[in-house]
């Protein structure tokens, strides 16, 4: 119940020592091949499905553990990608955005974040902002914040401005800077950051050559409709035009279905990118 009630209360929660010194390695030998993801947007790299099965059972175990009657429940794991600040990975305070466009909701989405090269502990992890601390700090803000994604925040003069990535504007403005409430939990190659998809995150540093493990999770019986997906503003389209063959599957299942669950939408939308970009 610790980590249902931590994702609930606070939005995260760490598992020290969750990969074992074995699978490390593994995925340590699986980043070193190379191989970069296909979304132009960020420089992720791609991990090996072949790597990622061997984890299968602990990460079905730990969706499981995360369970919570009614209030978090994610059902389905997505594919993993590498995050190394040594590809360029510099990401301001932000809620995910892809994420968002494509699920329309983070209601049951969870980021499993686990280092896998990582030199020193205090250094190169993600920042985050707690649930707590935000319902303390600023509640009207966070109530605008909760299960939703696409945002951006950008500090200057000691506030803090926060934009909409989705539909456009500015969902607030904030009388601090966001870094004030913010922690670090500072994390050993191995352990495992759990964090909720609305969570507000940023890089900690670059200092260091660090690379994480990204594994992502999520109800597939959530709606998604054509409204939400056409809803759009610069940010947006500028996220759709770097990764174009995704987004216009999407826009074509969009095309024959006003609204359809997330599983039937990503079962439907990758059969069509498997079609039009075949694996070389
Ligand atoms: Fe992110």
């Amino acid at each position: 119940m610790t980590i249902a009630s931590d994702l609930t209360n606070r939005g995260f929660h760490v598992f020290k020592q969750w990969l074992n010194e074995g699978e490390i390695t593994d995925f340590q030998d699986d980043y070193a091949s190379d191989k970069a993801i296909d979304n132009n947007a960020y420089a992720l790299g791609k991990v090996s499905p072949q790597v990622l099965l061997s984890i299968k059972g602990k990460l079905t175990s730990l969706l499981e553990s995360v369970k919570t009657e009614h209030v978090f429940a994610p059902n389905h794991l997505g594919g993993g990608a590498y995050f190394a600040t040594e590809k360029g990975i510099d990401f301001d305070w932000h809620q995910d955005h892809e994420s968002l466009f494509i699920q329309q909701t983070h209601q049951d989405y969870l980021n499993i974040y686990v280092p896998i090269l990582k030199p020193n502990h205090t250094q190169s992890n993600l920042s985050i902002i707690p649930i707590d601390s935000w319902k303390a700090a600023a509640p009207e803000a966070w109530k605008l914040f909760e299960w939703q994604g696409a945002s951006s925040a950008r500090t200057e003069n000691g506030k803090t401005h926060i934009s909409n990535d989705h539909s456009g504007g500015e969902r607030v403005t904030l009388n601090f800077p966001i870094d004030e409430i913010s922690e670090t939990p500072c994390l050993n190659p191995g352990d495992a950051l759990l964090l909720r998809g609305d969570m507000f995150h940023k890089t900690q540093d670059t200092q260091t050559n660090r690379v994480a493990l990204s594994v992502r999770a999520w109800n597939n019986r959530h709606t998604v409709t054509r409204d939400h997906f056409l809803q759009t503003c610069e940010v947006k389209n500028a996220f759709k035009e770097k990764n174009k063959s995704m987004y216009s599957a999407i826009a074509s299942v969009f095309e024959a279905h006003s609204q359809l669950t997330i599983g039937e939408l990503l079962v439907r939308s990758n059969a069509i990118t498997q079609q039009t970009t075949p694996d070389p």
